[in-house]
């Protein structure tokens, strides 16, 4: 007996100890606010600093001596970028990074289909963890202000509610796989042109109504765990350490609890650093003369000059805990989650996810003629032109490039489905002198000879398959550049007229993230707007040309017919692109269809626009009450019917019309939708909620959002445009 209690003794001493040696920040099953404070007892004041900027292009370190590992950032929102040189841009040359390319969120938005935003944020977010790094660099949510802007392929769209619906799925899926999200790039970065350094100056109205609702939507539905400030200026102050947007709205207004990482170079001032809620400096050459230092990190403006200000007593050391705090909760969260899964990497189901997105986001944007669906016997020969249907669109467009473990093409879509019933023949049309594959694609021919023999290819063919549009070089769609025209490069409208008047049975497929001008419009029976849409872009084309798939895509911005037409270009220079540096969003809260809808400009398509190859019908809605206050929901209910022979999705969108107001409001706001799929003859029952609260404006004389009471229209459609019915609801 006494043995035996003298050895339960012993064992109890034991664990005791174990669990005494095991401090508290280690131990995962202690809560993580406990874990923090106990670190950041132990961590001296340098190895505080430290975890506040890079120590690599793309790390920030950890804390070696406490076992507290470092933070690995990885872009991009379309799938994890190849591994980067440690201290330089130059790939690392791997031969394990290739990745699935998902794709970009502008298609996604096209979806309106927050499940598949689930799918996707779940799918790259198993990706990233299987390439072992902890934030993601995506999504980015900048509001589409002007169909110039070179980064827009990687946003959400025109409207800040869609904008934010589809952020927030996205957040989740990637940060369960024990991945932070960072949402980006906060704020008003609408535009390339001078977006190092250009001063924006917008209202309050504009600023709280259209560029942050999407962010405010990430920080408090999303509950990301990190956010970039930008590269550009609001109100004066450098976006990734400014004091009104991060320490006013988003870390007192919304409560972030994550962490603020500057874009990379986005950092200009130690004290503004330090004290506007920058936690995690990237990438910047700090004041410019250090590019050339080794291991410049430690000049960076968070590094030896915040160590520097600590010691003589210019900054206190609780503004250093709350960024190491961020820093630890990131970490915490993350690489040092015990409970987090192991990812998986180009597996099939990611590809199934990025097909099913790719076919779910592209637009049928026209089909009078019913040429498609293609029916494969159809044609004998179909001549597929122009150099979107070859050009690898997973490269190129800035920081959201990747290196693929495939990627099939417009071509080879077309090929395998329609191969085997038809002849394919091809011819590039035209040479944008874009890189292609891994070499830049030198043209054996000018474009002159391109150009004679792509309509001669043309003249011989049954169908003709045009897949144009732009290609993510610089200024056409891509980081660090606008374009400068809303029409198609390449000489792209000449050669699709001169094909035009030689077949008229010709299928345009446009692959873009952007508008495009269209002069050919009239002259064209058929067009799909087709995105950059990844590894699986040519099976999902083929798949919507061949019918295999229904297209339910909707415009996530409105095509304007020509540049002027923009709101942000109908303002001069200030407004767009700015003046010595200096910018104007004179356009204000009218941005997209808020804008062409209250100015009565006819656009060329409208926001929320896209068609099927099914016809739908709207039953007659109905709302749950008609006299409200700012704190009901109304509930709108409506039968959605599929009218047509197959089956196919419809996404019912809801706007609201505030009649009369002291304010100028919208013609109308996007404050629901909901898709729906139906088989051929089916109908469904579809519900709305539409809490009143969110159909206030935001009023910069009191800065509270606010609804004045009166008359409201109700407006159900399937597009900005499509408007089938107005319901009179009266708010007291
Ligand atoms: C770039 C981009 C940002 C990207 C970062 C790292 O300049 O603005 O989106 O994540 O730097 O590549």
């Amino acid at each position: 007996m006494k043995k035996w209690i003298f050895s339960l003794s012993t064992i109890s001493i034991l664990t005791l100890q174990m669990v005494a040696q095991k401090p508290i920040y280690l131990d995962n099953n202690q809560p993580i606010e406990k874990r923090i404070q106990n670190a950041l007892s132990l961590m001296t004041t340098e190895e505080k600093v430290a975890i506040c900027h890079a120590q690599s292009k793309f790390t920030s370190k950890g804390v070696p001596r406490l076992g507290i590992p470092e933070l690995m950032l990885s872009d991009g929102p379309h799938g994890v970028r190849e591994e980067i040189c440690w201290d330089e841009w130059d790939p690392a040359g791997w031969s394990s990074d290739s990745c699935l390319a998902f794709p970009a969120l502008t298609c996604l938005a096209a979806t309106f289909n927050p499940d598949l935003s689930l799918a996707y944020g779940r799918a790259i977010g198993q990706e990233a963890r299987y390439r072992r790094k902890d934030v993601l660099l995506g999504p980015g949510v900048n509001i589409y202000r002007t169909p110039l802007n070179g980064r827009n392929f990687e946003y959400l769209g025109e409207d800040p509610y869609l904008s934010s619906k589809m952020c927030i799925p996205y957040i989740k899926g990637v940060q369960e796989n024990g991945v932070s999200a960072c949402v980006k790039h906060f704020a008003l970065n609408n535009q390339e042109f001078d977006r190092n350094t250009i001063n924006v100056e917008a209202s309050e109205r504009a600023l709280q109504e259209i560029y942050l609702p999407a962010f405010k939507a990430a920080v408090k539905e999303g509950n990301v765990w990190s956010l970039m400030g930008s590269y550009n200026q609001f109100r004066g102050e450098f976006c990734s350490h400014n004091n009104y947007l991060i320490n006013k709205i988003l870390k007192q207004d919304w409560e972030f609890d994550g962490v603020v990482i500057s874009d990379w170079g986005a950092t200009h001032n130690t004290k503004q650093a330090i004290n506007n809620g920058l936690d995690i400096e990237m990438g910047s050459h700090t004041n410019g003369l250090s590019i050339s230092l080794s291991n410049s990190y430690n000049q960076y403006y968070l590094a030896n000059p915040y160590l520097e200000a600590l010691k003589k007593g210019e900054t206190s050391v609780d503004i250093l805990n709350e960024k190491a705090s961020r820093v630890l909760r990131l970490i915490f969260r993350t690489s040092m989650n015990s409970n987090k899964p192991w990812g998986s990497f180009v597996a099939k189901e990611h590809s199934n996810v990025a097909r099913k997105i790719a076919e779910e986001g592209i637009v049928l944007l026209k089909n009078s003629s019913n040429i498609l669906p293609i029916q494969p016997s159809a044609y004998k020969t179909i001549a597929v032109i122009g150099e979107n249907a070859i050009k690898r669109m997973t490269l190129g467009g800035g920081s959201s490039a990747l290196k693929v473990k495939y990627e099939i093409s417009p071509l080879e879509g077309i090929k395998d489905r329609f191969g085997k019933s038809s002849e394919i023949t091809y011819s590039q049309g035209y040479a944008s002198g874009a890189s292609m594959f891994k070499k830049v694609l030198k043209c054996k021919m000018d474009n002159d000879s391109l150009f004679k023999v792509a309509i001669e290819t043309a003249k011989t063919a049954d169908l003709v398959i045009f897949v144009g549009g732009l290609n993510k070089n610089h200024e056409q769609d891509s980081e660090g550049g606008d374009r400068t025209s809303l029409n198609l490069p390449f000489n792209q409208d000449k050669l699709i007229q001169e094909i035009l008047k030689v077949n008229k049975n010709t299928i345009m497929v446009l692959v873009s993230g952007n508008a495009i001008a269209m002069p050919w419009i009239n002259d064209v029976k058929t067009i799909i707007q087709s995105w950059y849409l990844g590894s699986e872009s040519g099976s999902a084309i083929a798949s919507v040309l061949s019918g295999d798939c229904n297209p339910s895509g909707k415009l996530p911005f409105t095509f304007p017919v020509k540049l002027s037409d923009v709101s942000a270009h109908s303002f001069g220079e200030i407004s767009y692109p700015g003046i010595n540096q200096n910018q104007e969003y004179k356009d204000d809260i009218l941005v997209g269809y808020r804008w062409y809808d209250t100015k009565k400009i006819a656009p060329l398509f409208p926001f929320g626009f896209g068609l099927s190859y099914t016809t739908f019908e709207i039953g007659k809605a109905t709302i749950d009450k008609s006299v409200c206050t700012a704190n009901d929901e109304v509930k709108l209910l409506l039968s959605v019917k599929n009218t047509g022979k197959i089956a196919g999705a419809e996404v019912v969108q809801v706007y609201i019309n505030d009649e009369k107001c002291s304010v100028l409001r919208p013609a109308k706001e996007l404050k629901a939708f909901s898709k729906v799929a139906l088989l051929p003859g089916e109908t469904k029952l579809v519900e709305l909620n539409l809490p009143v609260k969110e159909w206030a404006f935001y009023n910069d004389k009191t800065s509270k959002w606010e609804i004045e009471p009166g008359k409201f229209n109700i407006l159900v459609g399937t597009s900005a445009l499509d408007i089938c019915q107005k319901i009179i609801v009266n708010v007291n």
